[in-house]
């Protein structure tokens, strides 16, 4: 017995954050999370060692800088951050997106910075979808 899986808005759940910079965990798939985050301003520079990084903009713009040139994504854009490589998402205004993600990998990869968020906290509110029915 394997219930199905829920339908969700990806959109709706990064509109409804309150925090910028807090990713969520949405989904899980194999070996990786499914987020969704409310971003403004700028992280901070990092790379993850072992892990690729993709990002859907769901609404609003989003620029991840690398070190030697940027690139520009908007609304329904994709975009995998390579393994190894430093980089740095900047929104200048408000924007959603959707990640997704090896379940090792870091917020800020190889730094720690005071938006730095812990996978646990990342996985607050998460209902796994492994979770019986009528299970509370
Ligand atoms: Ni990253």
């Amino acid at each position: 017995e394997n219930p199905l899986n829920p339908v969700l808005s990806p959109r709706n759940i990064a509109a409804s954050l309150r925090e910028y910079w807090s990713p969520r965990v949405i989904a899980e798939l194999d070996d990786s999370y499914v987020k969704v985050a409310r971003l403004k301003g700028t992280l901070a520079w990092h790379s993850h060692e072992d892990e690729d990084e993709l990002f859907v903009v769901l609404r609003g713009r989003l620029r991840i800088e690398y070190r030697d040139e940027h690139i520009d994504l908007g609304e329904g854009d994709l975009h995998v951050v390579p393994r190894g490589v430093e980089h740095n998402p900047v929104a200048q205004d408000e924007c959603l997106v959707m990640l997704i993600e090896r379940k090792s990998t870091l917020h800020t990869g190889n730094v720690e910075t005071e938006r730095t968020m812990a996978i646990s906290e990342q996985l607050k509110d998460f209902m796994p979808s492994t979770r019986e029915p009528g299970e509370d």
